[in-house]
């Protein structure tokens, strides 16, 4: 079984086989987040890049939990740099095999600095095969991109898309998304967490179900959802 939790704006629990992987954990500064990085015991965090509101919480729960953090480099020896006691830093390209599955950073289109200006290297999807096979594509922060179409050969399980608009896709663009994906599920996210990424969920579920053969989920930020 493979449950999914949506934290609110990005971030991401996935459990599966016995193990807990973060994605984006922005939990104690999430405005839209009911739980808080105590509810969570992750064994390696992933991150899409190094905007506050995806790098929220990921250095102190990697010193709680004694576990990685994977990013690109930059980011990667950022997080070194700021405590966390082990991270793995890859590139844009291929898998890289690791205890949970295997993980590969894809493009996306947006920008990545810390707080203080800092290049924290390309902005990054992830797209994750777990040890049960479920292939599972965070798109991080981006726009529309027509290389979707290859993120999605080989099949997608599920397909967490940015729909808020203003700093990435809109409905209308993740619905665009969704086509070139084809993806069995998608779960909305990055959306209603600040007023100008105000969005409704449930009408993009209308739109992409009556488009295409992809079953959308809407969660709130607490909620989980497994198959
Ligand atoms: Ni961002
Ligand atoms: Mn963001």
């Amino acid at each position: 079984m493979t449950q999914i939790t949506f934290i609110g704006h990005a971030a991401i629990e996935i459990e599966s086989g016995g193990v807990s992987i973060l994605i984006d954990p922005f939990i104690s500064q999430n405005p839209a987040a009911v739980q808080q990085p105590e509810d969570f015991k992750p064994q390696a965090i992933l991150l899409s890049h190094g905007h506050f509101d995806h790098l929220g919480d990921a250095v102190q729960l990697a010193k709680t939990h004694r576990c990685p953090i994977i990013a690109i480099f930059e980011l990667a020896n950022y997080c070194q740099a700021q405590g966390a006691p082990a991270v793995e830093g890859l590139n844009i390209g291929g898998p890289r095999r690791f205890d949970f599955g295997q993980l590969t950073l894809t493009p996306a289109f947006h920008s990545s600095s810390s707080p203080e200006g800092q290049y924290l290297g390309q902005p990054c999807g992830l797209l994750l095969q777990t040890n049960e096979g479920q292939r599972i594509y965070h798109a991080g922060d981006t726009s529309l991109f027509s290389d979707m179409a290859l993120i999605g050969r080989g099949g997608l399980d599920l397909a967490l898309l940015p729909i808020g608009s203003t700093y990435t896709m809109d409905p209308a663009a993740a619905l665009e998304a969704v086509k070139l994906l084809q993806p069995k599920r998608v779960i909305p996210i990055h959306y209603n967490t600040f007023p100008a990424i105000e969005q409704d969920a449930t009408a993009f579920k209308r739109a992409v179900e009556s488009a295409t053969e992809s079953q959308v989920i809407v969660l709130q930020p607490g909620e989980h959802y497994d198959w």
